[in-house]
């Protein structure tokens, strides 16, 4: 099965999966995207020998409709059989949701259903959680919704800014994301549950 994985920066989690897709995998990566031109996570994937490809979004002006008809371009002249969100931080319409529908996958920063959208971390703090984390959702046409292939725990400590937090939920995404991609890829819906 062919993998595209949209970033939008570093691309830390793109190349966990890439890496995790090198050998015995039921999938492999045809193509890494991103809206930024300088997005490092590119540099990455072509040194990881996978194709790229930038999309800006700037040209298109607010024009979602034009914006996502050329990313789909882009895209499906790679024909993936999965799509992975990893860092991509575009809004995406029911148009972009509804045409890889059922195959597309995003990780996001909190223990969804908890803190959709933004800030999660700081989110999670301030409302003195515990516990925080990330989740492997597939991807609907409601932001951060859809149904759940993963998630992983963390602690929160009392002294957590909202940055150590995010350096400690970074370092599941790592773990989730690959194994909740081998699993989806393989047609296993198990849901999977990481504990640190
Ligand atoms: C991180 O905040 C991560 O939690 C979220 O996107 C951001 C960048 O990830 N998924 P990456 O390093 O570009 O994969």
């Amino acid at each position: 099965k062919g993998v595209a994985i949209l970033i939008s920066g570093g691309g830390s989690n793109m190349v966990k999966l890439v890496e995790s897709m090198q050998g015995d995998h039921p999938a492999r990566p045809v193509l890494v995207l991103s809206n930024q031109a300088d997005a490092g996570g590119i540099r990455k994937a072509a040194e990881m020998g996978v194709p790229t490809a930038i999309v800006d979004h700037r040209p298109f002006k607010g024009d979602r409709s034009a914006f996502e008809a050329e990313l789909i371009r882009v895209i499906d002249a790679t024909a993936p059989d999965i799509v992975c969100l990893a860092g991509f931080m575009r809004i995406l319409t029911e148009t972009f949701t509804g045409h890889y529908a059922g195959r597309m996958l995003n990780i996001h920063p909190s223990l969804l259903p908890k803190y959709r959208g933004l800030h999660t971390h700081a989110r999670a703090i301030e409302a003195g959680d515990t516990e925080a984390g990330c989740t492997v959702h597939e991807v609907t046409a409601e932001l951060d919704d859809g149904p759940i292939l993963g998630q992983a725990r963390v602690p929160i400590l009392p002294e957590d800014t909202p940055d150590a937090l995010a350096a400690r939920v970074l370092t599941q995404e790592h773990r989730l994301y690959p194994q909740a991609l081998r699993r989806f890829a393989a047609g296993d819906r198990t849901r999977l549950d990481l504990a640190p």
